[in-house]
Protein backbone atom coordinates (compact mmCIF):
# COMPACT_ATOMS: atom_id res chain seq x y z
CA UNK A 1 0.00 0.00 0.00
CA UNK A 2 1.35 3.42 -0.36
CA UNK A 3 0.84 6.04 2.33
CA UNK A 4 -1.49 8.67 3.01
CA UNK A 5 -4.58 8.80 0.38
CA UNK A 6 -4.54 11.65 -1.73
CA UNK A 7 -7.59 12.75 -3.49
CA UNK A 8 -6.71 12.52 -7.24
CA UNK A 9 -6.62 15.97 -9.66
CA UNK A 10 -9.53 16.01 -12.00
CA UNK A 11 -8.22 18.11 -15.13
CA UNK A 12 -8.54 16.19 -18.62
CA UNK A 13 -6.11 16.58 -21.12
CA UNK A 14 -8.22 14.58 -23.51
CA UNK A 15 -11.42 16.92 -23.40
CA UNK A 16 -13.78 19.02 -21.42
CA UNK A 17 -15.12 15.93 -19.35
CA UNK A 18 -16.04 18.39 -16.31
CA UNK A 19 -19.53 17.38 -15.53
CA UNK A 20 -18.58 13.89 -15.62
CA UNK A 21 -15.81 14.45 -13.67
CA UNK A 22 -17.59 16.49 -10.91
CA UNK A 23 -19.63 12.93 -10.39
CA UNK A 24 -16.18 11.70 -8.88
CA UNK A 25 -17.64 13.11 -5.36
CA UNK A 26 -19.96 10.51 -5.18
CA UNK A 27 -17.23 7.51 -5.15
CA UNK A 28 -15.23 7.73 -2.53
CA UNK A 29 -12.67 5.27 -3.54
CA UNK A 30 -11.49 7.21 -5.97
CA UNK A 31 -10.22 9.48 -2.75
CA UNK A 32 -8.21 6.38 -2.33
CA UNK A 33 -7.20 3.86 -5.73
CA UNK A 34 -6.83 4.70 -9.02
CA UNK A 35 -9.89 2.42 -10.07
CA UNK A 36 -9.69 1.53 -13.70
CA UNK A 37 -11.42 -1.85 -13.23
CA UNK A 38 -14.83 -1.04 -13.47
CA UNK A 39 -15.58 -3.73 -16.25
CA UNK A 40 -15.14 -5.94 -13.75
CA UNK A 41 -16.89 -4.39 -10.17
CA UNK A 42 -17.70 -0.96 -10.72
CA UNK A 43 -17.05 2.14 -7.78
CA UNK A 44 -19.42 1.60 -5.41
CA UNK A 45 -22.00 4.53 -4.98
CA UNK A 46 -22.31 6.48 -1.58
CA UNK A 47 -25.58 6.44 -2.57
CA UNK A 48 -26.19 2.67 -1.81
CA UNK A 49 -25.96 3.44 2.03
CA UNK A 50 -28.83 5.19 1.58
CA UNK A 51 -30.73 2.65 -0.65
CA UNK A 52 -29.75 0.06 1.67
CA UNK A 53 -31.07 2.03 4.97
CA UNK A 54 -33.78 2.31 3.12
CA UNK A 55 -34.55 -1.17 2.71
CA UNK A 56 -33.33 -1.59 6.60
CA UNK A 57 -35.53 1.18 7.50
CA UNK A 58 -38.87 -0.47 6.01
CA UNK A 59 -38.25 -3.92 7.11
CA UNK A 60 -37.92 -2.50 10.70
CA UNK A 61 -40.77 -0.43 10.76
CA UNK A 62 -43.02 -1.43 8.46
CA UNK A 63 -42.62 -5.11 8.63
CA UNK A 64 -44.83 -7.34 6.43
CA UNK A 65 -46.23 -4.02 4.96
CA UNK A 66 -43.23 -3.71 3.22
CA UNK A 67 -44.05 -5.96 0.61
CA UNK A 68 -46.83 -3.80 -0.79
CA UNK A 69 -44.72 -0.58 0.04
CA UNK A 70 -41.96 -1.64 -2.51
CA UNK A 71 -40.70 -4.78 -2.24
CA UNK A 72 -42.60 -7.05 -4.62
CA UNK A 73 -42.40 -5.01 -7.50
CA UNK A 74 -38.98 -4.26 -6.69
CA UNK A 75 -38.05 -6.81 -9.92
CA UNK A 76 -40.14 -4.53 -12.39
CA UNK A 77 -39.39 -1.33 -10.64
CA UNK A 78 -35.62 -2.11 -10.66
CA UNK A 79 -35.84 -3.30 -14.34
CA UNK A 80 -37.57 -0.14 -15.04
CA UNK A 81 -34.79 2.57 -14.27
CA UNK A 82 -32.28 -0.21 -15.63
CA UNK A 83 -34.91 -0.31 -18.52
CA UNK A 84 -34.16 3.64 -19.06
CA UNK A 85 -30.30 2.94 -20.17
CA UNK A 86 -30.88 0.12 -22.16
CA UNK A 87 -33.91 2.05 -24.00
CA UNK A 88 -36.62 -0.60 -23.19
CA UNK A 89 -40.27 0.02 -22.60
CA UNK A 90 -41.26 0.30 -19.39
CA UNK A 91 -42.78 -3.22 -17.99
CA UNK A 92 -40.41 -4.81 -20.17
CA UNK A 93 -37.17 -5.86 -18.35
CA UNK A 94 -37.43 -8.12 -14.79
CA UNK A 95 -34.33 -8.29 -12.83
CA UNK A 96 -32.83 -11.61 -11.93
CA UNK A 97 -29.81 -12.93 -9.81
CA UNK A 98 -26.93 -12.78 -12.65
CA UNK A 99 -26.62 -13.92 -15.75
CA UNK A 100 -26.34 -17.58 -15.54
CA UNK A 101 -29.75 -18.02 -13.69
CA UNK A 102 -30.99 -15.81 -17.18
CA UNK A 103 -29.47 -17.95 -19.74
CA UNK A 104 -31.09 -21.20 -17.78
CA UNK A 105 -34.30 -19.52 -17.29
CA UNK A 106 -34.66 -18.65 -20.86
CA UNK A 107 -33.01 -21.74 -22.10
CA UNK A 108 -36.08 -23.41 -19.91
CA UNK A 109 -38.78 -21.62 -22.00
CA UNK A 110 -37.47 -23.29 -25.13
CA UNK A 111 -37.80 -26.28 -27.11
CA UNK A 112 -35.34 -27.41 -29.00
CA UNK A 113 -36.78 -29.95 -31.93
CA UNK A 114 -35.83 -30.44 -35.36
CA UNK A 115 -35.15 -28.85 -37.62
CA UNK A 116 -34.91 -25.79 -35.08
CA UNK A 117 -32.55 -27.12 -32.22
CA UNK A 118 -29.35 -25.17 -32.73
CA UNK A 119 -28.14 -22.50 -30.88
CA UNK A 120 -25.32 -20.31 -32.36
CA UNK A 121 -22.68 -18.95 -29.47
CA UNK A 122 -18.92 -17.62 -30.30
CA UNK A 123 -16.00 -19.43 -28.48
CA UNK A 124 -15.03 -16.11 -27.23
CA UNK A 125 -18.57 -15.34 -25.25
CA UNK A 126 -18.45 -15.35 -21.01
CA UNK A 127 -17.64 -18.62 -20.22
CA UNK A 128 -21.12 -18.90 -18.31
CA UNK A 129 -23.27 -18.54 -20.92
CA UNK A 130 -21.57 -21.34 -22.70
CA UNK A 131 -21.89 -23.54 -19.66
CA UNK A 132 -25.82 -22.58 -19.63
CA UNK A 133 -26.56 -23.34 -23.33
CA UNK A 134 -24.17 -26.64 -23.44
CA UNK A 135 -26.00 -27.98 -20.75
CA UNK A 136 -28.81 -28.16 -23.04
CA UNK A 137 -27.66 -30.63 -25.09
CA UNK A 138 -29.29 -33.14 -22.82
CA UNK A 139 -32.49 -31.31 -23.83
CA UNK A 140 -32.20 -31.92 -27.43
CA UNK A 141 -29.92 -28.70 -28.33
CA UNK A 142 -27.44 -28.67 -31.22
CA UNK A 143 -24.46 -26.27 -30.48
CA UNK A 144 -22.39 -24.62 -33.20
CA UNK A 145 -19.81 -22.55 -31.62
CA UNK A 146 -18.49 -19.63 -34.22
CA UNK A 147 -14.78 -19.81 -33.95
CA UNK A 148 -12.73 -16.85 -33.51
CA UNK A 149 -9.74 -16.61 -35.86
CA UNK A 150 -7.51 -14.32 -34.20
CA UNK A 151 -8.29 -15.42 -30.77
CA UNK A 152 -9.62 -11.37 -29.85
CA UNK A 153 -13.09 -10.66 -32.32
CA UNK A 154 -15.14 -12.93 -34.37
CA UNK A 155 -15.85 -11.94 -37.80
CA UNK A 156 -19.18 -10.96 -38.03
CA UNK A 157 -19.65 -12.67 -41.75
CA UNK A 158 -18.51 -15.87 -39.83
CA UNK A 159 -21.67 -15.14 -37.62
CA UNK A 160 -23.48 -14.76 -40.54
CA UNK A 161 -22.74 -17.74 -41.90
CA UNK A 162 -23.24 -19.91 -38.80
CA UNK A 163 -26.64 -18.72 -38.72
CA UNK A 164 -29.51 -20.45 -41.02
CA UNK A 165 -32.65 -22.00 -40.97
CA UNK A 166 -31.64 -24.51 -38.07
CA UNK A 167 -30.89 -21.85 -35.69
CA UNK A 168 -32.83 -21.51 -32.73
CA UNK A 169 -31.32 -18.59 -30.80
CA UNK A 170 -28.42 -16.75 -30.88
CA UNK A 171 -27.28 -15.95 -27.38
CA UNK A 172 -24.10 -13.73 -28.13
CA UNK A 173 -21.68 -11.17 -26.19
CA UNK A 174 -22.35 -7.45 -27.06
CA UNK A 175 -18.96 -6.71 -26.09
CA UNK A 176 -16.29 -9.78 -25.20
CA UNK A 177 -15.24 -9.71 -21.65
CA UNK A 178 -11.45 -10.42 -22.59
CA UNK A 179 -10.30 -8.30 -25.47
CA UNK A 180 -13.85 -6.00 -25.38
CA UNK A 181 -14.40 -6.30 -28.77
CA UNK A 182 -17.37 -5.43 -29.72
CA UNK A 183 -19.79 -7.52 -32.08
CA UNK A 184 -22.22 -6.16 -34.93
CA UNK A 185 -25.52 -7.11 -32.85
CA UNK A 186 -27.88 -5.21 -35.61
CA UNK A 187 -25.69 -6.81 -38.86
CA UNK A 188 -26.28 -10.74 -36.43
CA UNK A 189 -29.55 -10.03 -35.29
CA UNK A 190 -30.82 -8.82 -38.77
CA UNK A 191 -29.53 -12.30 -40.16
CA UNK A 192 -31.05 -14.46 -37.08
CA UNK A 193 -34.52 -12.64 -38.13
CA UNK A 194 -34.17 -13.33 -41.36
CA UNK A 195 -34.25 -16.95 -40.65
CA UNK A 196 -37.06 -16.77 -37.95
CA UNK A 197 -33.94 -17.37 -34.85
CA UNK A 198 -34.05 -15.38 -31.82
CA UNK A 199 -31.63 -12.95 -29.79
CA UNK A 200 -29.97 -12.84 -26.68
CA UNK A 201 -27.95 -10.30 -26.10
CA UNK A 202 -25.29 -10.23 -22.93
CA UNK A 203 -25.24 -6.78 -22.58
CA UNK A 204 -22.82 -7.16 -19.57
CA UNK A 205 -19.74 -5.28 -20.76
CA UNK A 206 -21.65 -2.81 -22.68
CA UNK A 207 -24.82 -1.43 -20.60
CA UNK A 208 -23.64 2.17 -18.63
CA UNK A 209 -20.70 2.62 -20.92
CA UNK A 210 -21.53 2.01 -24.52
CA UNK A 211 -25.10 3.44 -25.45
CA UNK A 212 -27.37 0.91 -27.77
CA UNK A 213 -31.12 1.04 -28.20
CA UNK A 214 -33.17 -2.74 -27.62
CA UNK A 215 -35.81 -1.53 -29.41
CA UNK A 216 -33.66 0.05 -32.47
CA UNK A 217 -31.70 -2.74 -32.89
CA UNK A 218 -34.97 -5.16 -32.68
CA UNK A 219 -33.18 -7.41 -30.02
CA UNK A 220 -35.75 -10.57 -28.76
CA UNK A 221 -33.86 -10.27 -25.59
CA UNK A 222 -30.98 -8.37 -23.77
CA UNK A 223 -29.38 -9.26 -20.33
CA UNK A 224 -26.95 -8.75 -18.09
CA UNK A 225 -26.39 -8.00 -14.66
CA UNK A 226 -25.45 -4.72 -12.15
CA UNK A 227 -21.81 -5.53 -11.26
CA UNK A 228 -19.74 -3.60 -13.68
CA UNK A 229 -20.19 -0.43 -16.04
CA UNK A 230 -23.69 0.02 -13.84
CA UNK A 231 -21.88 0.33 -10.16
CA UNK A 232 -24.80 -1.61 -9.29
CA UNK A 233 -23.04 -4.63 -7.30
CA UNK A 234 -24.21 -8.05 -7.48
CA UNK A 235 -27.34 -9.86 -7.62
CA UNK A 236 -28.91 -7.64 -9.99
CA UNK A 237 -29.35 -9.29 -13.16
CA UNK A 238 -31.99 -7.48 -15.82
CA UNK A 239 -33.44 -9.27 -18.53
CA UNK A 240 -35.89 -7.54 -21.39
CA UNK A 241 -37.61 -9.13 -23.29
CA UNK A 242 -40.15 -8.19 -26.17
CA UNK A 243 -43.60 -8.00 -25.20
CA UNK A 244 -44.78 -10.13 -28.30
CA UNK A 245 -41.88 -12.54 -27.35
CA UNK A 246 -42.63 -13.11 -23.67
CA UNK A 247 -46.35 -14.35 -24.65
CA UNK A 248 -45.15 -17.11 -26.25
CA UNK A 249 -42.57 -18.20 -23.57
CA UNK A 250 -43.36 -20.29 -20.91
CA UNK A 251 -40.16 -21.17 -19.16
CA UNK A 252 -40.00 -24.31 -17.04
CA UNK A 253 -37.85 -22.54 -14.41
CA UNK A 254 -40.70 -20.48 -13.15
CA UNK A 255 -42.58 -19.08 -9.41
CA UNK A 256 -45.70 -18.33 -7.36
CA UNK A 257 -44.35 -14.43 -8.66
CA UNK A 258 -44.99 -15.55 -12.33
CA UNK A 259 -48.48 -16.71 -11.96
CA UNK A 260 -51.41 -14.53 -13.48
CA UNK A 261 -52.67 -14.63 -9.60
CA UNK A 262 -49.60 -15.06 -7.30
CA UNK A 263 -51.91 -14.55 -4.17
CA UNK A 264 -54.82 -16.73 -5.17
CA UNK A 265 -52.12 -19.53 -4.24
CA UNK A 266 -54.16 -21.51 -6.84
CA UNK A 267 -52.99 -25.13 -6.75
CA UNK A 268 -51.58 -27.45 -10.04
CA UNK A 269 -49.53 -25.67 -13.23
CA UNK A 270 -48.51 -22.54 -13.40
CA UNK A 271 -50.95 -19.91 -15.33
CA UNK A 272 -48.37 -17.87 -16.92
CA UNK A 273 -48.63 -13.90 -16.18
CA UNK A 274 -49.17 -11.56 -18.94
CA UNK A 275 -47.03 -8.93 -18.28
CA UNK A 276 -43.29 -8.73 -17.18
CA UNK A 277 -43.34 -10.80 -14.29
CA UNK A 278 -44.39 -13.99 -16.52
CA UNK A 279 -40.54 -13.86 -16.86
CA UNK A 280 -39.88 -14.02 -12.76
CA UNK A 281 -39.76 -17.12 -10.30
CA UNK A 282 -39.63 -17.02 -6.61
CA UNK A 283 -39.22 -13.93 -3.69
CA UNK A 284 -36.50 -11.58 -5.21
CA UNK A 285 -33.39 -10.83 -3.61
CA UNK A 286 -34.60 -6.86 -2.44
CA UNK A 287 -31.36 -5.37 -0.89
CA UNK A 288 -29.50 -6.33 -4.42
CA UNK A 289 -32.51 -4.63 -5.95
CA UNK A 290 -32.21 -1.49 -3.99
CA UNK A 291 -28.99 -1.54 -3.81
CA UNK A 292 -28.44 -1.47 -7.53
CA UNK A 293 -30.21 1.70 -8.04
CA UNK A 294 -27.92 3.87 -6.83
CA UNK A 295 -25.50 3.66 -9.65
CA UNK A 296 -28.60 3.47 -11.94
CA UNK A 297 -29.22 6.71 -10.92
CA UNK A 298 -25.80 7.79 -11.46
CA UNK A 299 -25.36 6.28 -14.95
CA UNK A 300 -28.84 7.67 -16.13
CA UNK A 301 -27.60 11.22 -14.74
CA UNK A 302 -24.08 10.98 -17.04
CA UNK A 303 -25.71 10.21 -19.33
CA UNK A 304 -24.41 7.04 -21.66
CA UNK A 305 -23.57 8.95 -24.86
CA UNK A 306 -21.35 11.52 -22.80
CA UNK A 307 -19.39 8.50 -20.96
CA UNK A 308 -19.20 6.73 -24.53
CA UNK A 309 -17.61 10.05 -25.61
CA UNK A 310 -14.88 10.28 -22.83
CA UNK A 311 -14.44 6.82 -22.76
CA UNK A 312 -12.95 6.52 -26.56
CA UNK A 313 -11.42 10.08 -26.40
CA UNK A 314 -9.16 7.75 -23.20
CA UNK A 315 -9.04 5.12 -24.57
CA UNK A 316 -7.60 6.00 -27.58
CA UNK A 317 -5.17 8.58 -26.11
CA UNK A 318 -3.71 5.41 -23.60
CA UNK A 319 -3.45 2.94 -27.02
CA UNK A 320 -1.67 5.57 -28.82
CA UNK A 321 0.58 6.21 -25.93
CA UNK A 322 0.94 2.70 -25.01
CA UNK A 323 2.12 2.05 -28.59
CA UNK A 324 4.82 5.15 -28.42
CA UNK A 325 6.35 3.27 -25.39
CA UNK A 326 6.69 -0.23 -27.72
CA UNK A 327 3.65 -1.37 -25.65
CA UNK A 328 1.09 -3.86 -27.47
CA UNK A 329 -2.84 -4.24 -26.83
CA UNK A 330 -5.24 -7.33 -28.57
CA UNK A 331 -7.71 -4.82 -28.38
CA UNK A 332 -9.18 -3.61 -31.86
CA UNK A 333 -7.46 -0.33 -32.34
CA UNK A 334 -10.81 0.91 -33.86
CA UNK A 335 -13.03 2.43 -30.92
CA UNK A 336 -16.39 1.60 -33.00
CA UNK A 337 -15.08 -2.29 -32.49
CA UNK A 338 -14.06 -1.75 -28.77
CA UNK A 339 -16.35 -0.98 -25.71
CA UNK A 340 -14.77 0.47 -22.75
CA UNK A 341 -12.01 -1.47 -21.94
CA UNK A 342 -8.71 -1.69 -23.10
CA UNK A 343 -5.62 -5.06 -22.32
CA UNK A 344 -2.16 -4.36 -22.49
CA UNK A 345 -0.14 -7.57 -23.31
CA UNK A 346 2.93 -8.28 -20.47
CA UNK A 347 5.01 -10.80 -18.74
CA UNK A 348 2.94 -11.86 -16.00
CA UNK A 349 -0.61 -10.98 -15.89
CA UNK A 350 -1.31 -11.57 -12.10
CA UNK A 351 2.31 -10.62 -11.12
CA UNK A 352 1.93 -7.07 -13.05
CA UNK A 353 -2.07 -6.72 -11.26
CA UNK A 354 -0.88 -7.74 -7.75
CA UNK A 355 2.38 -5.09 -8.37
CA UNK A 356 -0.29 -2.22 -9.44
CA UNK A 357 -2.40 -3.08 -6.58
CA UNK A 358 0.58 -2.42 -4.05
CA UNK A 359 0.61 0.92 -5.27
CA UNK A 360 -3.57 1.33 -5.16
CA UNK A 361 -3.82 1.15 -8.78
CA UNK A 362 -6.65 -1.68 -9.55
CA UNK A 363 -6.94 -3.45 -12.48
CA UNK A 364 -7.02 -6.84 -13.61
CA UNK A 365 -5.99 -9.43 -16.09
CA UNK A 366 -7.22 -12.09 -18.15
CA UNK A 367 -5.90 -15.00 -20.16
CA UNK A 368 -4.57 -14.43 -24.00
CA UNK A 369 -5.04 -10.61 -23.37
CA UNK A 370 -3.09 -9.56 -20.42
CA UNK A 371 -4.03 -6.64 -18.26
CA UNK A 372 -7.68 -5.15 -18.57
CA UNK A 373 -7.73 -1.58 -17.83
CA UNK A 374 -11.31 0.53 -18.04
CA UNK A 375 -11.75 4.41 -17.98
CA UNK A 376 -15.21 5.11 -16.55
CA UNK A 377 -17.03 8.10 -16.54
CA UNK A 378 -15.39 9.18 -12.99
CA UNK A 379 -11.65 8.46 -14.06
CA UNK A 380 -9.10 11.05 -15.12
CA UNK A 381 -6.24 11.40 -18.06
CA UNK A 382 -3.73 11.43 -14.41
CA UNK A 383 -5.16 8.23 -13.33
CA UNK A 384 -4.58 6.75 -16.90
CA UNK A 385 -1.03 8.04 -16.85
CA UNK A 386 -0.09 6.86 -13.41
CA UNK A 387 -1.35 3.54 -14.68
CA UNK A 388 0.73 3.71 -18.04
CA UNK A 389 4.04 4.74 -16.22
CA UNK A 390 3.69 2.82 -13.44
CA UNK A 391 3.13 -0.08 -15.79
CA UNK A 392 6.10 0.72 -17.61
CA UNK A 393 8.35 1.55 -14.73
CA UNK A 394 7.82 -2.54 -13.52
CA UNK A 395 8.97 -3.92 -16.62
CA UNK A 396 11.93 -1.28 -16.60
CA UNK A 397 13.23 -2.29 -13.23
CA UNK A 398 11.38 -6.00 -13.26
CA UNK A 399 9.81 -4.67 -9.99
CA UNK A 400 6.70 -6.99 -11.13
CA UNK A 401 8.75 -10.32 -10.49
CA UNK A 402 8.47 -10.41 -6.86
CA UNK A 403 4.64 -10.63 -7.24
CA UNK A 404 5.34 -14.00 -9.69
CA UNK A 405 2.89 -16.69 -8.98
CA UNK A 406 1.48 -15.05 -6.62
CA UNK A 407 -1.37 -14.90 -8.25
CA UNK A 408 -5.05 -13.01 -7.57
CA UNK A 409 -8.38 -13.72 -6.90
CA UNK A 410 -10.36 -11.26 -9.36
C1 LIG B 1 -20.12 -10.65 -20.68
C2 LIG B 1 -20.34 -11.28 -19.33
N1 LIG B 1 -21.40 -12.08 -19.13
C3 LIG B 1 -21.64 -12.64 -17.93
C4 LIG B 1 -20.78 -12.44 -16.86
C5 LIG B 1 -21.07 -13.05 -15.53
O1 LIG B 1 -22.25 -13.76 -15.43
P1 LIG B 1 -23.05 -13.88 -14.05
O2 LIG B 1 -23.90 -12.64 -13.94
O3 LIG B 1 -23.85 -15.11 -14.18
O4 LIG B 1 -22.05 -13.94 -12.93
C6 LIG B 1 -19.65 -11.61 -17.05
C7 LIG B 1 -18.68 -11.32 -15.98
O5 LIG B 1 -18.74 -11.56 -14.82
C8 LIG B 1 -19.43 -11.03 -18.31
O6 LIG B 1 -18.37 -10.23 -18.52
Amino acid sequence: MTGAPAPRPATAASGDWSALLALREHFPILQRSTYLVSHSLGAMPRGVHDKLREFAVQWETRGIRAWAEGWWSSPVDTGNLVGRILDAPPGTVVMHQNVSVIMGLVASALEFKAPRKRVVYSELQFPTVMYAWEAQRRRGAEIVQVRSRDGVGVETQDFLDAIDERTLIVPLSHVLFQSSYQQDLLAITRRAHEVGALVLADCYQSTGCVPFSVRKLDLDMACGGSVKWLCGGPGAGYLYCKPELRERLEPALTGWMAHEHPFAFERGAQKYAHDATRLLHGSPAVPALYAARAGYELILQAGVENIRRKSVAQTQRFLQRAAERGLTSRSPQDPARRGGSITLQVPDGPAFVAALAERDILVDCRPDVGLRISPHFYNTDEELDLCLDSVCELLRTGGWKAHARKGTAY
